[in-house]
């Protein structure tokens, strides 16, 4: 038998035993050449599915609301706990009752769930606290072993652990939550931008900062609204870039296509011109602006998310092959010879189109080598309509609060932005 055909039959296995999952899809891949120096992970991996029949299945839930690296790293976790990661996505209905209307809609929330690379399979709709009903669907219908969940206390409103059903069935396992990013810091960082504008109802800013500041985010300075708006606490190591790499170049004939842009508060619309971008050849190569570019051409106070924040949440999207982390504004010539670039794409809808007009267009090498192409952006989103989000869905909040009163403030004191970190 030889190496192709065994390792054909491999992939087989997989396909039955279930374990379809991108690693390793793209590992027996590799191991199907006959000179692959990949073969010690598809015997790893034989071995494993020699020792149990059935992969094991974790299950995660969460919000999922102005998604961040920090739930890409606890997927990144869950996943790490078993072989395949069945995500729940709390239903909009459901924020709305325990914390107040989601930013984000639903089905952008499981597009953004959908395209975290360590993520097989997406529940809609999903309770915000597990029920004995629940509970039993995911292990009878959805064949869960495990629901995992951060070593954060998880509180209902009533004071009970959210998943003290799943520990007393003993199919609970925790991770560490991930330090240095909540949502919470992430609305501070966007209200220091917005505040900067002449904006009609600067009042309510005001309460909108007092009110993250309350939450547990514990990076928030609430001093003051003068200088008060936390920085961020993010410590890049080599080590997490690592972890969310996918640590391979393109192949020998790979047809590498490039996608640069600011990625800021990574979203759907993100994810959908990645999708398109990577349809278009065999390897996606994102270029990430600096800090200082993004500042020079979106003002003073972006970007919200520093470079290597946005890389990491660039890398951990399923469409994403490899990043560059501080990518030149201008496209030289000598950049695309260097990456092999073959096709050269740009979305329709960004924030700052007019570099057009401007003499020196950053595209001008790929457009005079004739492989620069303009992709229709699937989503109308870009940045700025998140923030415009975060400040509407504030305008939610208070009419809300005018109705309710005292009773509220102990629920605001120690409600965060949102759960699933
Ligand atoms: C900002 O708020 C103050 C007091 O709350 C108000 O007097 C002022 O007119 C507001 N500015 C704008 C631009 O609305
Ligand atoms: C921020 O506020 C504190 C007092 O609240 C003050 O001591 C500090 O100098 C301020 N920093 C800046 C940069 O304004
Ligand atoms: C460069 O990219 C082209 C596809 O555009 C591919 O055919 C070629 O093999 C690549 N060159 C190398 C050295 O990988």
């Amino acid at each position: 038998m030889d190496s192709a055909s065994s390792s054909a039959r491999t992939v087989a296995a997989c396909v039955i035993g279930g374990i379809v999952l991108g690693a390793s899809v793209v590992v027996l891949h590799l191991g199907a050449g006959p000179a692959s120096p990949s073969l010690p992970p598809v015997e790893a991996l034989r071995r494993r599915i020699r020792r149990r029949r059935r992969p094991v299945r974790v299950y995660m839930d969460g919000c999922f609301d102005m998604m961040h690296y920090g739930h890409c790293n606890a997927l990144r976790q869950a996943r790490a706990l078993g072989d395949e990661l069945v995500v729940g996505v709390v239903s909009d209905d459901e924020i709305t009752a325990n914390k107040g209307p989601p930013v984000t809609p639903l089905h952008e929330r499981m597009k953004m769930v959908r395209a975290v690379k360590w993520v097989d399979d997406v529940i809609p709709d999903a309770p915000y606290a597990i029920t004995e009903d629940f509970m039993n669907k995911l292990f009878n219908e959805y064949n869960i072993d495990y629901i995992i969940h951060g070593d954060d206390p998880c509180l209902l409103p009533d004071g009970t652990d959210a998943y003290a059903l799943a520990k007393k069935a003993g199919r609970y396992k925790q991770i560490k939550r991930t330090e240095g990013v909540s949502t919470t810091d992430i609305v501070g960082r966007m209200l220091l931008c917005v505040r900067e504008r002449p904006v009609s109802d600067n009042q309510s800013h005001s309460s909108l900062q007092r009110q993250f500041s309350h939450g547990h985010g514990q990076n928030i300075d609430d001093s003051g609204f003068g200088n008060g708006t936390k920085i961020s606490h993010f410590l890049p190591t080599s080590r997490r870039i690592v972890q969310f790499s996918n640590g391979r170049g393109p192949g020998p004939d790979s047809r590498v296509v490039y996608i640069d842009g600011a990625f800021d508060l990574f979203h759907a619309g993100h994810v959908e011109i990645l999708r398109l971008a990577r349809g278009l050849g065999d390897f996606l190569l994102v270029g990430i602006h600096t800090d200082q570019t993004i500042s020079s051409t979106r003002g003073p106070h972006r970007p919200i998310m520093n470079l290597h924040e946005r890389s990491l949440s660039v890398l951990a999207c399923r469409y994403v092959d490899e990043v560059i982390i501080g990518a030149p504004w201008h496209i030289s010539k000598d950049m695309i010879t260097t990456f092999n670039i073959s096709l050269v794409v740009h979305g329709t809808i960004a924030e700052n189109m007019d570099y057009t007009e401007d003499d020196s267009n950053p595209y001008a090498a790929p457009i005079a080598m004739g492989i620069y192409h303009k992709l229709d952006s699937p989503l109308d989103i870009t940045t700025s309509t998140i923030i415009r989000r975060i400040v509407s869905n504030h305008e939610a909040y208070q009419k809300r609060n005018e109705k309710k009163e005292a009773s509220e403030k102990k629920y605001y004191d120690s409600k965060s932005f949102v759960n699933g970190e």
